[in-house]
């Protein structure tokens, strides 16, 4: 017998703001300005999100509710499927989500559902490049994890097929 363990680094600041390099802080910043267009009157619950791609261009994406709850579509997936439609080409370095959500102290923001994580996932495969996740909360308080393989270890990817 042997064991296999998954080690998951989240790295926490106070703040966005906090951010050394300038694109990641206008990612975050416009991961908040998206939820402006976040069509939620369903569940209430507002998202908001960005992609940063590698020729600096940031798409954003808010989740899109509609009477037939599940043709809805989530606010990552909404600004991923965008900017591979806009810059086909462009690699995606990084992904801000937020949500409007209380978070009670100690717990975490909402973080990408599975369905996103999956989506997240095969577009690193897809461009052989880690993509950094950027999760806030309303008060700008941010978690940064390197990587989508360390939300989604062991995921289902195009070698199965
Ligand atoms: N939602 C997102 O936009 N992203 C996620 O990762 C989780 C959930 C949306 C879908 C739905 O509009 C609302 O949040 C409540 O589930």
């Amino acid at each position: 017998m042997k064991e296999i363990s998954i080690n998951l680094t989240i790295k926490c600041y106070d703040s966005y703001e906090e951010l050394s390099d300038s694109d990641e802080r206008r990612l975050c910043n416009s991961a908040f300005e998206s939820l402006n267009h976040a069509y939620a009157p369903y569940s209430n619950y507002k998202v908001g999100a960005a992609v940063l791609l590698d020729d600096n261009h940031i798409v954003e994406g808010s989740n899109q509710e509609n009477a037939v709850f599940p043709l809805g579509l989530c606010a990552e997936r909404v600004a991923i499927f965008s900017s591979n439609t806009l810059y086909p080409k462009a690699k995606i370095k990084a992904i801000a989500v937020v949500t409007l959500g209380d978070v009670e102290k100690g717990k975490f923001p909402g973080f990408p559902c599975g369905s996103c994580r999956q989506v997240m996932i095969d577009m690193e495969y897809r461009h052989q490049q880690n993509i950094k996740v950027f999760v806030l909360d309303k008060n700008k308080n941010l978690l940064v994890v390197d990587s989508v393989k360390e939300l989604l270890p062991i995921a289902f990817d195009h070698s199965a097929l």
